[in-house]
């Protein structure tokens, strides 16, 4: 508009890192490993059963929590993982996808001036929610190169201005995991503190090497001041559907709604039929670490002869790897010429810091088919 200078409430916000080298690899005819989705398709049963919803007339506005049905497979799925019990009618909400819920839980509880902890390398969405709402990210580092959570840092940067902490485990783009003792050292650390707890469990049943998901759902005094977010695309292979949710307690569920219900006010119909009843017979997700793990497994044999380092892939779909031995280039950089003269697509960790100067690593995604990671390996053992 002439005459109105427009000020950006989000400055420093451009094009996310995974637009951007998705788009990459398309123009240069690259193998994408960058953003994190399946080249595969979901189940087509899954399909089947929202075409069959479709047919059936179920396609006007869900009730602004969520189905009842699906609302009703996710507490029975947090009662039976974690022990944990949620009131399907007040303590969950079906969200359109895991980065609306991110938000929601920000919006409703952050107030201007307030402080929120996030840790870096940190999930792009975090700190603009924390920002439009008024708060503060405050960063702490995760302790390279096994991205420990450096808890006499945390039990220092908490204040009583300390609206909420963030926590992704599995974590992307790191692909580290929470462990018990984390999850006690928390407990310690918010001790005589009012924080709540955002915890992203988006990736919960992406974990390998039988480990346990530390959800923040079987720790009372952190369930008591989580929302704990999920999604479905992750889990059933259908990242477009962009159907996530928020479990928290009625307390926090109530202020959640209210953001909600005048963000999306209600999610996709049919889509939440057909995922409740593959919840509710507890399908598709339990194969998932012996799925991906073999994935993982096996991108890492294909390259194993390469220059590149792996470091430890304990969940998520994501694979870290140490070029150093290639060359002294800042990751951005090396990102690009990859792509662009070796003909693969990766995601540089910088795109993830605030802070802390990049290491050489880059995170390569293997959520895809086997002849695509073939393909990437392949194109990667000659650098
Ligand atoms: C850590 C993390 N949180 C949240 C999301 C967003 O999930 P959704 O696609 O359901 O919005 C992603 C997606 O990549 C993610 O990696």
């Amino acid at each position: 508009m002439e005459g109105t200078r427009l000020q950006s409430k989000l400055p420093s916000v451009g094009t996310t890192i995974f637009t951007v080298m998705s788009k990459l690899a398309a123009d240069t005819g690259a193998i994408n490993l960058s953003q994190g989705y399946p080249d595969f398709n979901c189940d087509p049963a899954l399909i089947d059963a929202v075409a069959r919803h479709m047919r059936e007339g179920r396609n006007q506005y869900a009730p602004m929590q969520g189905v009842p049905a699906l609302r009703r497979a996710i507490a029975e799925k947090f009662a039976a993982l974690y022990g944990a019990a949620y009131n399907e009618d007040t303590e969950v909400t079906v969200t359109s996808c895991g980065t609306e819920a991110i938000f929601d839980s920000v919006a409703a509880v952050v107030q201007p001036g307030d402080e929120v902890i996030v840790f870096e390398p940190c999930y792009d969405s975090y700190v603009p929610a924390v920002e439009l709402s008024g708060g503060r990210a405050v960063v702490v580092s995760l302790r390279y190169p096994d991205y420990s959570v450096p808890w006499d840092e945390v039990r220092a940067a908490i204040t009583p201005r300390t609206r909420m902490l963030i926590f992704n485990s599995p974590h992307n783009p790191t692909a580290t995991i929470l462990r018990e003792s984390d999850m006690k050292e928390l407990i310690r650390v918010l001790e005589g503190s009012d924080a709540l707890i955002l915890s992203d469990e988006v990736y919960e049943h992406i974990i390998f090497d039988e480990a346990r998901h530390q959800s923040m759902a079987l720790y009372e005094p952190l369930r008591a001041r989580s929302f704990i977010v999920g999604s479905f695309g992750k889990t059933y292979h259908a990242t477009g559907w962009k159907i996530g949710y928020t479990v928290a307690p009625a307390a926090l569920s109530a202020e959640f709604r209210k953001v909600h219900q005048f963000v999306t006010f209600s999610t996709n119909t049919p889509m939440q039929y057909a995922l409740a009843e593959f919840l509710s017979a507890a399908r598709g997700y339990p194969e998932l670490p012996a799925f991906y793990g073999r994935k993982r497994d096996l991108f890492l044999r294909l390259i194993a002869k390469s220059r590149f380092t792996p470091l430890p892939s304990r969940g998520t779909y994501f694979q870290l790897l140490d070029y150093s031995a290639i060359t002294d280039e800042e990751d951005m950089t090396f990102a690009l010429r990859l792509t662009r003269e070796h003909g693969v697509a990766s995601i540089p960790t910088s795109a993830f810091l605030y802070n802390q100067k990049a290491p050489k690593v880059l995170r390569f995604c293997f959520a895809k088919k086997d002849e695509t990671l073939e393909e990437a390996a392949s194109r990667l053992v000659k650098l």
